[in-house]
């Protein structure tokens, strides 16, 4: 059966709720983590949620010779590739570190993946990839260019895949472009762990409403949208979640019938692939929203603009919808309200 997957990065945010998805639709999964930006109570909860344990490797994806061991032991069937550092700011700050990180670690997993003949891939793309857009909603064909290290990153590793499928059709490789994720589990186990201060808006609000923070800063009050504040596609992560197990399903059905039919007219190749909303939501909107639910004041004052921040962006949804199935279920109102679960619970995160 085609059903085991390497999850790496899975012991992080978006990877352990795509964990949880996974098991649920019969996936069985191992993953690979080396824990830079996660805790192994991360794991732990995912298995207390999914009542057995799970199979944890901790490994770099930069380190060739450990996955090469791990490929030797596994049959995979495919690989969701989540490892990656995020932090815009900081892959200014250190851009060796973000390319050596997110790149050669991608294109040494692509080697290893290439020698153990598993040529199935969904990666962590993000909408950052199209910086500034021309229109709205943003579609897959729109232009991509970024103007930071992280943007950069994501946009190498989506020409190398590209690159890639050109070179060879059995390779099937669909980069899934992230809007904005927040929320956490219905269980408040597991959720967003920000190591420092969130550079978020989501964590930032959550952990001004439980006292951790006095005040938001909102980043600009003069941009040309409803008012005046950035206007985003905040996604829940469990529908991020299911957006996997529908990519995964989409490569299962078309690998069957090119295998059955030998017709390339059934291969993936390169295909990019929204997660959104297709709406989007204004800071003030969302800040709102969050009081509500909570029932906590969120106390804000308005600062200037943050460089590189755009105005709006959301998503054309249309392409995961007619390809996968796929479209996201969970409200705004339900974002705040598992967003704030989590916080309450966990108001330390992991630790
Ligand atoms: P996260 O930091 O919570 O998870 C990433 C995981 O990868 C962490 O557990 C970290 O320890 C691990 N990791 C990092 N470098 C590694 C390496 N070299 N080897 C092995 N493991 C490594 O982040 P997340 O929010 O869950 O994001 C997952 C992916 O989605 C990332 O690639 C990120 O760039 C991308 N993405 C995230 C967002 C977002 O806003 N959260 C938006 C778009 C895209
Ligand atoms: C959202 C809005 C801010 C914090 C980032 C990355 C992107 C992707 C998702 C990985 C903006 C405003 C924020 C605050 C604020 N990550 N804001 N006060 O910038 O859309 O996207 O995360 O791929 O690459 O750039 O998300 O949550 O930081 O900001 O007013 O304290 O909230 O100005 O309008 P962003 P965000």
């Amino acid at each position: 059966m085609k059903n085991k997957i390497l999850v790496t990065g899975g012991a992080g945010y978006i990877g352990t709720h795509t964990c949880i998805a996974l098991h649920e639709a019969g996936y069985e999964i191992v993953v690979y983590d080396n824990l830079s930006n996660s805790s192994r109570e991360a794991i732990n909860r995912v298995s207390n949620l999914i009542g057995q344990p799970i199979e944890f490797i901790e490994g770099d994806i930069r380190d060739a010779e450990l996955l090469k061991k791990v490929f030797a032991a596994h049959d995979f069937f495919s690989v969701i590739h989540f490892a990656g550092l995020k932090a815009v700011g900081e892959s200014v700050a250190k851009p060796l570190l973000y390319y050596n990180n997110n790149v050669s670690g991608t294109i040494t997993l692509l080697q290893v993946m290439a020698e153990y003949d598993v040529k199935n891939l969904v990666f962590s793309s993000s909408a950052t990839v199209y910086g500034d857009p021309e229109t709205l909603p943003i579609d897959e064909n729109s232009k991509r260019s970024c103007t930071n290290p992280y943007g950069q990153s994501k946009l190498a590793v989506e020409h190398i895949l590209e690159d890639l499928a050109v070179s060879d059709d059995s390779w099937n490789l669909i980069p899934l472009r992230y809007f904005n994720p927040v929320g956490a589990h219905l269980s408040g186990q597991i959720g967003e762990d920000p190591n420092d201060i969130p550079n978020n808006l989501m964590p930032y609000i959550s952990q001004v409403a439980v006292g951790k923070l006095n005040k938001l800063n909102i980043f600009g009050n003069d941009y040309p949208t409803v008012d005046g504040t950035g206007v985003r596609d905040f996604i829940h992560v469990t529908d991020l979640a299911q957006g996997h197990v529908a990519a995964l399903n989409y490569l299962e059905q078309k690998i069957s019938l090119n295998e059955y039919k030998n017709d390339q007219e059934y291969s993936v190749g390169f295909l990019p692939i929204n997660l959104g909303t297709g709406k989007g939501t204004s800071v003030l909107e969302l800040i709102s929203t969050f009081s509500k639910v909570s029932g906590q004041a969120v106390p804000y004052q308005f600062a200037s603009r943050r460089a590189g921040d755009i105005a709006s962006c959301y998503a054309s949804a249309d392409k995961a919808k007619e390809l996968l199935g796929w479209e996201a279920k969970l409200s705004i109102i339900d974002m705040c309200q598992d967003s704030w679960r989590w916080q309450r619970q966990s108001p330390n995160g992991y630790k």
